[in-house]
């Protein structure tokens, strides 16, 4: 016999499944970032965490119409609570988030939607999402940030 290399059975059987296994999860990721939307958070600008809440469009944090049905919410996460607590939209709204830290690393999360991104001081997190259908979106913190962390969340409500 002339092979020159001699994989054992199981070895070759252990390789497959290491391929196979790489390939199912390759797969995973192509389709959650082209099926389901999948969405990396942006670093839409850096800011200095000490003025970032005294100017710009985080000095009035709130929710603004830019165009019809398109938003804009500019919050700040501040130990421990959101700035502002309560959206409100129409439905059909496409809302776009811009959030930043004025202290530690925070998360936001939107609850059934596809919107969890880490909030860190000194940077804009951003993402967006529609809504078509009412109800009520609580957003989270999901950065452990100290003793009130778990109270550390609020809403958005899309008004049908
Ligand atoms: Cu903010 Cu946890």
């Amino acid at each position: 016999m002339s092979d020159g290399l001699h994989i054992e059975r199981y070895e070759r059987n252990w390789i497959w499944v290491g391929i196979i296994t790489l390939v199912i999860f390759a797969a995973a990721i192509l389709i959650a970032g082209f099926a389901l939307g999948f969405q990396v958070p942006g670093d839409y600008q850096r800011v200095d965490p000490q003025t970032v809440a005294q100017q710009g469009p985080f000095a009035d944090p709130g929710i603004r119409e830019v165009s019809p049905g398109n938003y804009e919410a500019w919050i700040i996460a501040r130990t421990w609570t959101f700035t502002p607590k309560d959206i409100t939209v129409p439905v059909g709204s496409k809302i776009t988030f811009y959030v930043t830290s004025v202290d530690v690393q925070h998360g936001f999360k939107l609850e059934g939607t596809n919107i969890n991104m880490m909030v860190v001081p000194g940077q804009v997190s951003t993402l967006e999402a529609s809504f078509d259908t009412p109800g009520v979106y609580d957003y989270i913190c999901t950065e452990f940030c100290g003793a009130g962390h778990a109270a550390m969340f609020g809403s958005l409500t899309v008004e049908g």
